[in-house]
């Protein structure tokens, strides 16, 4: 499903070029990481849990996660029109049907998503939330009782910090990078029952909150 126009269309029009290309210019190096956060989900998932892949960009990952739910739902959702499509035409060439897609902002979900998804998967796309405490707030309202929402994302570093004027130019849409510290108070302001933050590959941390 895709808006008549995007809600912020500035940054959701730089992700719409990369759409098709993304794969092969950064797609390859997100692998390992998406392999890891789905590795995570599988520990995490029930065969009916319904996930909400925040962010999903081109889908790279929404067939493996569909897999995990055969008899449950993967909702890929991105601001970006051109990811949306591109995810879409992914999963069904590649035979998912257990998955739809939507183009929203993750700081304003659709009001009908209130309360629908066990798990919520948002890998590599939190930094360019402008709004991380609305964007938590807006994923616990999302969430059944008792789900949680993963967030894989580099982790605020010396090294980060140094190389954060290239990431906001070659990074369309880049805010920052948090530390432990600082996901850990967000996700206690958004009112999350519980918090767990781990170094799951180096550089790159996983923040779990459950509703
Ligand atoms: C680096 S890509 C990550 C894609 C995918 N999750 C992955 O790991 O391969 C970041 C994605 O975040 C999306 N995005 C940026 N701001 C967003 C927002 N406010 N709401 C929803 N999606 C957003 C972009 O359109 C882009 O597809």
């Amino acid at each position: 499903m895709l808006l008549a126009r995007s809600p912020r269309d500035d940054q959701a029009v730089e992700f719409d070029r990369l759409s098709n290309i993304y794969d092969g210019l950064v797609g390859v190096s997100s692998v390992p990481v998406l392999q890891e956060g789905i590795r995570l989900v599988s520990l995490l998932a029930l065969r009916n849990s319904r996930i909400l892949d925040l962010s999903c960009g081109p889908g790279m990952e929404i067939p493996a996660l569909a897999a995990l739910v055969p008899g449950g739902e993967v909702v890929g959702v991105d601001l970006s029109a051109g990811m949306v499509v591109t995810a879409h035409e992914r999963a069904r060439r590649e035979g998912v049907f257990n998955a739809a897609f939507v183009q929203a902002d993750a700081l304003n979900l659709p009001a009908n998503f209130e309360g629908r998804f066990d798990l919520i998967f948002c890998c590599n796309s939190f930094h360019h939330y402008p709004d991380p405490l609305a964007a938590l707030k807006e994923m616990r309202r999302v969430l059944s009782e008792d789900g949680k929402a993963i967030i894989i994302d580099p982790r605020l570093s010396q090294f980060f910090l140094a190389t954060e004027p290239i990431s906001k130019w070659g990074d369309p849409g880049f805010v920052g990078f948090y530390s432990p510290e600082e996901f850990h108070r967000l996700f206690l302001s958004a009112n999350y029952d519980s918090f767990y933050w781990n170094e799951m590959l180096p550089w790159v941390g996983v923040s779990i909150g459950t509703k």
